[in-house]
């Protein structure tokens, strides 16, 4: 293995928190968290999410950076290394690269939407569409397969540019893009909500019924605190080998979670007021962060330029996302292959377009893909099925795998303290029974 495709380190504890916060913040707040809590009813799933996120999630989070740190190597690497070459262990590696393939695949095609409509709010195109048309000209649009593709590849492209500057590319992207973006949502959001009031959505939001709780839909709030915290396919794990020993594992994950979530609840600020308010009855709810948002801005004075820097920032988050979804791979192509930081990116910039493809078509654009339909299943399994089992292989490696001076040194925390009792818990007990509970129900066994 050559050390010297490796892609640095973090120049600072807060180009690794932003790092972090990048990664997690993207089209999962914006785009997934606001069309499945509506999707499931509000209240109850958002609860069901409020605990996997701090007793699943948050522990994954801090237990993949420990992984990271304490390997020092790519997913596959650091898991083979510390598991001292067990098979099973380097099985668990592939896998959670797999997954990161099959996530990034369908997430530039969503990732390429928000640049399209980026154009077309500049252009003036989006300014004429009005309550009736937003759905049909979204459906046109996601239909046509050379639309399609073009922007999938525009992001593609994108993505690489940035991912063959290593870690200070990303660090610099970064530090840049999150603030802006907080800001919008913030702006947008009280746009929203002084136009059309906030009761409604709040009500939504927060009217906890736990009647309404289903096991598919447990699985889905707790896929989703994976995908939103971008843990279960190995990122933080690549993340935190590139953390300089010293620098506070658990500040970094207690931020990443905050701002995640926060940014997610005030997206359905965002958006739900507009539906509430207008009565919209949307027929693909996928598309709410395009279809919703364009009512909204029409509806305000300079809306086409609120639009243009808001979808630009949308194209933002989620490029920060996508650059540290290509990392699990990119990494384990350098270093287990030997080859430069540069050809590895393109190598698996190349798998992972290929395979986006099928999801780009089958919106529409190809009858066999999307009476398949490939994007739904891809996303489904997984967001869902892979992340979650990838979550569960981290748990139990950090839990019963890891010495305990390892987890002790990582964490800097003695056994007493409470936070490490939490976390233990948690990583041992706590989140792989409810992993295995959930993926039980979910199959019909329970
Ligand atoms: N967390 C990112 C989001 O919410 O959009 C996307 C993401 C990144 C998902 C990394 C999964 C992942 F492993």
């Amino acid at each position: 293995m050559d050390e010297s495709n490796r892609s640095g380190q973090w120049q600072s504890s807060f180009g690794f928190i932003i790092a972090c916060v990048g990664s997690a913040v993207g089209l999962g707040n914006l785009w997934k968290f606001p069309y499945i809590t509506y999707e499931n009813g509000g209240g109850a799933f958002v609860l069901v999410y409020l605990i996997a996120i701090s007793m699943v999630g948050l522990p994954i989070l801090v237990a993949e950076i420990m992984i990271g740190r304490h390997g020092r190597h790519n997913v596959f690497a650091s898991y083979k290394i510390l598991s001292g070459n067990k098979w099973f262990w380097k099985f668990v590696g592939i896998f959670s690269i797999l997954t990161s393939i099959a996530v990034l695949s369908f997430y530039l095609v969503v990732a390429g939407w928000s640049l399209s409509y980026f154009f077309n709010s500049i252009s003036g195109n989006l300014l004429s569409q009005t309550k009736e048309t937003v759905d049909p000209y979204f459906g046109e649009f996601v239909g046509s397969g050379v639309k399609q593709i073009l922007y999938h590849t525009l992001f593609t492209l994108l993505t690489v540019w940035i991912v063959i500057r290593g870690t200070s590319g990303i660090e610099r992207a970064v530090k840049f893009l999150m603030p802006l973006l907080f800001l919008f949502v913030l702006i947008i959001m009280i746009i929203s909500i002084s136009n059309f009031g906030g009761k409604s959505a709040f009500d939504f939001l927060f009217s906890f019924d736990l009647s309404k709780i289903t096991a598919h839909g447990a699985l889905q709030a707790v896929g989703h605190a994976f995908f939103t915290l971008s843990i279960g396919m190995g990122i933080m794990i690549i993340y935190g080998s590139y953390l300089p020993n010293g620098k506070s594992i658990i500040r970094a994950s207690l931020w990443a979670v905050f701002f995640d979530t926060l940014i997610a609840i005030m997206a359905c600020f965002m958006m739900y007021p507009i539906i509430f308010g207008n009565n919209l009855n949307l027929s693909a709810s996928t598309s709410m962060l395009f279809t919703t948002l364009t009512v909204q801005f029409n509806s305000l004075p300079g809306g086409q330029y609120i639009s243009a820097i808001f979808y630009l920032l949308v194209a933002f988050a989620a490029l920060s996302s996508t650059i540290s979804m290509i990392e699990p791979l990119v990494s384990y192509v350098a270093e287990e292959y030997n080859v430069k930081r540069k050809k590895a990116t393109f190598t698996g910039a190349f798998i992972v377009w290929g395979l986006g493809l099928f999801s780009a078509l089958s919106l529409g654009a190809n009858p066999v893909l999307t009476h398949f339909k490939f994007f739904d299943k891809i996303d489904f399994l997984a967001s869902n099925w892979g992340l979650t089992l990838g979550g569960l292989f981290v748990a139990t490696f950090a839990g019963y795998v890891l010495p305990k001076k390892v987890r002790l040194e990582e964490l800097g925390l003695k056994d007493n303290s409470l936070f490490y009792k939490f976390w233990l818990f948690c990583v041992r007990f706590f989140a792989p029974l409810m992993i295995i509970f959930i993926m039980l129900s979910e199959l019909g066994i329970l």
